[in-house]
């Protein structure tokens, strides 16, 4: 079956659209204009907070009965198989017709439809004048589960959050190994996990890195915790995801803060900080070398959780 390119479609909350767009930068490296997008990269909707589904094109027509006509003559067929309708989420004059359009495309689909339980889901959508026929992957939410970690603490980084950094850092390219130094009771890794990476995490603090590991364990995850200083690791990796502790002072007055970022710069070839200030000065004065930077919101009123510094080392 030939397949060409995808199209995807996402959706966020108005005060996520920093974090979204800074993540479809690191993904897919183009800036967002629409909820709706062509691309030839290959990514998996549930890695993403905020991409709903993907179809990979096998046929495009100007009419519905063209599609059928393509398909029939390309002799698509499968077993198991159930066609579904993308809702692009926009004007389209033929989306109150869709199970018409399912049937009728269903019907031209060699092998038998399955409701239930299918092995492939075929999707068709009408997007600015074309059809399109292909196969459709549309995103599983069980990485929300993440949500009821046995163990969580206040300064916890958000599930949402947690996912953009892990995009960020590594492009979605899941053969690239990553550290996050300052875990907490895992978050980060959680994330890291289900998206794919070989990711390990540190904590100073022996009672979080347990309970780091006991949330790993709960999703039956395996990622190594070590209980210890981020300047006692002596690998490196591709990249490393650093949430600040939350200091008492300013970056430049907290030593650990310190210390934490330039181990991270020994450590790691890239690094992507999570901070609760503004610390682009004193990342500078490390000399690393900020490629990309946003405000991750909060809430709807505006107010705004961290700020999050993509930074290349040397
Ligand atoms: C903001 S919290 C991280 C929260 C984490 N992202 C989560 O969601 O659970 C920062 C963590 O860094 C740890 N930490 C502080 N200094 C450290 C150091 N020098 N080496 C390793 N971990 C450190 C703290 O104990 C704290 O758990």
């Amino acid at each position: 079956m030939k397949t060409g390119r995808f199209i995807y479609n996402l959706n966020y909350p108005i005060y996520e659209k920093e974090s979204c767009e800074i993540e479809v930068r690191s993904l897919f490296k183009f800036d967002l204009k629409e909820k709706v997008f062509f691309e030839s990269r290959k990514v998996h909707p549930s890695i993403s907070p905020f991409l709903k589904s993907r179809l990979e094109i096998i046929h495009k027509a100007s009419t519905f009965l063209e599609l059928t006509e393509l398909t029939t003559k390309n002799k698509i067929a499968a077993s198991d198989f159930m066609v579904k309708y993308m809702e692009l989420g926009i004007d389209d004059p033929h989306f109150k017709k869709r199970r018409a359009y399912c049937k009728a495309i269903g019907l031209v689909i060699g092998g038998l439809a399955c409701y239930t339980s299918p092995k492939i889901i075929f999707g068709i959508t009408f997007y600015k004048g074309n059809w399109y026929f292909g196969k459709l992957t549309e995103r599983s939410l069980y990485w929300k589960k993440h949500n009821k970690k046995p163990n969580s603490y206040s300064s916890s980084i958000g599930l949402s959050t947690a996912k953009v950094l892990i995009n960020i850092a590594g492009n979605g390219d899941t053969s690239k190994r990553l550290i996050d130094p300052c875990c907490g009771v895992g978050t980060v890794l959680l994330e890291g996990v289900w998206a794919g990476y070989d990711i390990i995490g540190c904590e100073i603090n022996s009672k979080t890195a347990e309970n780091a590991r006991k949330n790993l364990r709960h999703f039956n995850y395996e990622a190594k915790v070590i209980t210890g200083d981020i300047q006692d690791i002596d690998e490196s990796f591709d990249a490393a995801i650093v949430d600040l502790p939350y200091g008492n002072f300013s970056l430049k007055n907290d030593e650990n803060q310190l210390k934490i970022i330039r181990n991270a710069i020994r450590i790691s070839k890239k690094i992507v900080l999570a901070s609760s200030e503004d610390i682009r000065a004193e990342l500078v004065q490390e000399n690393l070398k900020i490629i990309d930077h946003c405000k991750i919101g909060k809430n709807k009123n505006g107010d705004f959780l961290r700020y999050i510094w993509v930074c290349e080392v040397g």
